[in-house]
């Protein structure tokens, strides 16, 4: 099957104002690269000739300043979903230059065949390589783009020399037939294969090929600080009460762990305890972490969506990809994030808060309530199902300014009906079997820092009754202490009341 080489601009200039796109990959890889660059030079080469240009941009989840960075710089995207974490994306949606629907990661690709986000014009779709009859053998990351390429009107291919044809096998492509056709997703372990090794594409879509030459630039990890480090800590200790005490199978059970320090910081915590057996994960990333864990023996296959690798991590992976190919299998988001196989293997859940309430409210996307950090990604997808759903976060961020143990979160993305257990550098909070107020005091005593107990206590006993005692005025006085003066320390409940 011979397609046509092109250049990225060549590419970008047939990209249309209001076109909708949809890119492979999930997290920095597997998201093309090269074309998204020149697209935003185009946008501002039209926006300096005044006229308009703006995209509608779907993806699996975040991308990398490749794409979201430079389309956001240039203001060339009108609608964005179903997540991001790029600083120069974050301003634009928070001043309302990008319309950004945050969806849970399962949904974004059968709600898209629903049509509920109307058409795709162009699916940009990373290669490792093009087997003789024009299949994808996809890169380190899948998203929802079996998706895209099936509704797609156009295809280009971002082939990218760093990625080894070996990768070949890694993947497991499936789409589910839609409602009232569905049948149950065939996994029942997470190493179970139920999709092809390849994407397989309409050869007359594909427009042509670009070839691209870039790892996948994902920042590598901090050493993590010492409060990561007593969570990470406090997670791992409340697994292996757990396990001890057999609230966990002595098989284990598949792990799901979020992104970012603290998520690595558990994961090498793991690794180290002798009491937990080897595990699986079934997750939507693995970090570098699982690599170690894998070489270790420790972590014995990975189910995920992406293998969000620093260079040197992803270097050190190609370099020795037969060690990991039969360990590792990449699926599409609404697969690697599917509920219902979440709750058929029993996955536990871990993720991390912005911040939790005494009742058990979780809010992972909108700092002080009203601004828009990244999204909710995959959290809700696993919280909601997970055999235990664990929460994590520091008591305390900016220095004490604020406590992420507050009265009521400014913004509810995880009910107490979801949240099983909260975990900070302070303690353990188990949750499950409390009522409310039991559970406000096992937060507040476990969970909160030191400085901010007495204020909690003091808002618990001003509810005015109910079986969940909030004061509705008060509520808020954490966050209005924090906006009016800068400490969330100076909340003063005697004036709500
Ligand atoms: N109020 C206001 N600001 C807060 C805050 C709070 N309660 N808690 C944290 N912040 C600030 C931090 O100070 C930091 O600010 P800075 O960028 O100016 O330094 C910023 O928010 C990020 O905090 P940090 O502790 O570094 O967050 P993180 O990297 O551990 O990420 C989430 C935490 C919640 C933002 C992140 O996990 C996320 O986006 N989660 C939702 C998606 C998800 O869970 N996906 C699931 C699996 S992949």
């Amino acid at each position: 099957m011979a397609y046509n080489y092109i250049t990225a601009q060549e590419a970008a200039e047939m990209i249309k104002d209001g076109d909708t796109l949809g890119m492979s990959g999930f997290t920095a890889p597997g998201a093309p690269k090269f074309i998204s660059e020149h697209i935003a030079a185009k946008a501002e080469r039209e926006h300096a000739e005044g006229r308009p240009f703006k995209i509608n941009i779907f993806t699996g989840a975040s991308t990398s300043d490749h794409l979201d960075g430079v389309l956001a710089r240039a203001n060339a995207i009108n609608m964005r979903a179903p997540y991001q974490n790029i600083p120069d994306l974050r301003k634009r949606i928070n001043c309302h230059d990008v319309h950004y629907f945050d969806r849970h990661l399962s949904d974004m690709a059968q709600e898209t065949r629903y049509g509920f986000y109307g058409k795709i014009d162009y699916a940009i779709i990373e290669a490792a390589d093009i087997t003789p009859d024009g299949e994808i053998i996809l890169g380190c990351g899948v998203g929802n783009v079996p998706t895209f390429a099936h509704m797609a009107d156009k295809i280009f291919i971002e082939l990218n020399a760093k990625l080894p044809h070996t990768l070949l096998g890694m993947h497991d492509v499936y789409m589910p037939a839609d409602p009232p056709y569905r049948r149950e997703i065939g996994i029942y372990k997470p190493s179970d294969r139920i999709g092809s090794p390849v994407l397989k594409i309409d050869p007359s879509k594909v427009v042509g090929i670009v070839r691209t030459d870039s790892y996948d630039c994902v920042k590598p990890f901090t050493e993590p600080d010492d409060i990561s480090k007593q969570i990470g800590s406090n997670v791992v200790r409340f697994l292996i009460n757990e396990y001890k005490r057999g609230g966990i199978p002595k098989e284990f059970l598949p792990l799901q762990s979020g992104v970012g320090n603290v998520a690595n910081a558990v994961l090498y915590d793991l690794g180290e305890s002798t009491v937990l057996p080897t595990f699986q994960m079934y997750t939507e990333v693995i970090q570098d972490a699982v690599l170690e864990l894998m070489k270790k023996g420790k972590c014995t296959f990975a189910s995920t969506c992406s293998m969000t690798f620093s260079d040197k991590v992803e270097e050190e992976l190609f370099g020795n990809i037969d060690f990991f190919h039969d360990k590792i299998l990449m699926r599409p988001a609404e697969i690697s994030n599917n509920p219902e196989v979440i709750r058929r293997l029993g996955v536990i859940a871990m993720n991390t808060a912005l911040e939790a309430d005494i009742f058990g409210g979780v809010n992972s996307t909108h700092v002080l309530g009203t601004k828009m950090m990244n999204g909710i990604g995959g959290s809700g997808d696993f919280t909601r199902n997970a055999y235990i759903s664990i929460f994590s976060c520091p008591s305390v961020t900016k220095g004490g300014l604020i406590s992420n143990i507050v009265p009521m979160v400014a913004h509810a993305d995880h009910s107490e009906h979801s949240v099983d257990v909260i975990v900070t550098d302070q303690g353990i909070a188990d949750l499950r079997h409390l009522d409310p107020v039991q559970r406000a005091y096992e937060i507040i005593n476990n969970c909160a820092h030191p400085d901010y107990r007495p204020l909690l206590l003091d808002y618990l006993k001003m509810g005015k009754g109910g079986q969940t005692p909030h004061s509705l005025a008060a509520a808020f006085a954490f966050h209005n202490a924090f906006n009016e003066t800068g400490d969330m320390r100076n909340a003063d409940f005697g004036k709500y009341c």
